[in-house]
């Protein structure tokens, strides 16, 4: 259809990231859980078709930042802008209108479990468009083919492995087409190959459909493979402290925590997988 046409831009395969059009904008964000101060002072841009990974331990506020960035809560203070509209000040109408334009992949995957994948994916487009049951039938079929569960439409999750599970997920967060996908955490609890697997499929929407895609992770081995630019959050200053592309935090940084976050990798994750299938047998 003309619409999937229009949205796999050359600028996506031709532009190198950094030289598009900023699509988020965070600008001076706090945010506060009562008298704690969660996020102090964070900005950054989020450019058009990047693949765009928030870093960080466990508790220094990712998931916190991506509710703000989809406008589920408010900031103290700052603003977040959506493709230059300010998310942290639409309510109702103005709040759903910029929600149309973003998919999101919860961490828990939240299928509704009472209800078919077909079912699940079709939610959103009965509720936000008016198009006969004949077209919603087709893309339903059209997202589950994107996703590899091409013959799962009525399926329940329980029904599913997790990686199942999360790439039906992944097919509903893209229903309606958005510009931009936010993933907390994709691939938390599934094997490594289910975990490459959400990757390269995430890699796929990115390259094919030009969506850009925000992703919440601390799998070091997923923000290798996928992330084009990343920023890392550290709980105790509750703030940005690296800001760039992965190879060069891993490589360049002079911040220790930087230092130590990605050095994880040399020690746990590709250790762990060469020996993993040389000592059990
Ligand atoms: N709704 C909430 N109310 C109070 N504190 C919260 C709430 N959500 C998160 N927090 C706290 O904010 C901090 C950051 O949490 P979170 O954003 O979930 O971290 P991450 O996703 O990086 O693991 C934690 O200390 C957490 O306990
Ligand atoms: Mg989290």
């Amino acid at each position: 259809m003309a619409a999937t046409t229009e949205k796999t831009s050359s600028l996506t395969e031709t532009t190198p990231p950094g030289e598009r059009p900023v699509i988020v904008q965070v600008q001076d964000l706090i945010v506060r859980y009562g008298e704690e101060t969660i996020l102090d002072g964070v900005s950054f841009e989020i450019c058009q078709g990047e693949i765009f990974a928030i870093l960080g331990g466990s508790g220094c506020g990712k998931s916190t930042l991506l509710r703000q960035l989809i406008g589920l809560e408010k900031p103290a203070a700052g603003n977040v802008l959506i493709d230059g509209e300010d998310i942290t000040a639409a309510e109702g109408r103005e709040h759903e209108k910029i929600l149309r334009k973003i998919g999101i992949l919860f961490q828990s995957g939240a299928l509704f479990g009472s209800m078919t994948l077909a079912e699940n994916i079709s939610l959103r487009l009965l509720e936000y468009s008016d198009l006969p049951q004949a077209i919603i039938d087709l893309i339903i079929r059209m997202k589950l083919s994107m996703v590899g569960l091409e013959d799962f439409e009525n399926y329940l999750p329980s029904e599913l492995s997790g990686g199942m599970k999360k790439r039906a997920a992944l097919a509903r967060a893209m229903a309606m087409d958005p510009r931009i996908l936010f993933c907390d955490e994709p691939s938390s609890g599934l094997d490594p190959i289910s975990s490459a697997g959400i990757d390269n499929l995430l890699i796929q929407l990115n390259r094919s459909l030009g969506v850009t895609i925000v992703v919440v992770t601390h799998d070091l081995a997923s923000i290798s493979a996928i992330a084009h630019r990343a920023i890392m959050l550290d709980k105790s200053v509750k703030t940005i402290i690296a800001d760039g592309k992965p190879s060069d935090l891993k490589e360049h940084s002079d911040n220790p925590l930087v230092k130590s976050f990605f050095n994880r990798l040399a020690e746990s994750g590709e250790n762990l997988n060469v020996r993993s299938g040389v000592e059990k047998r």
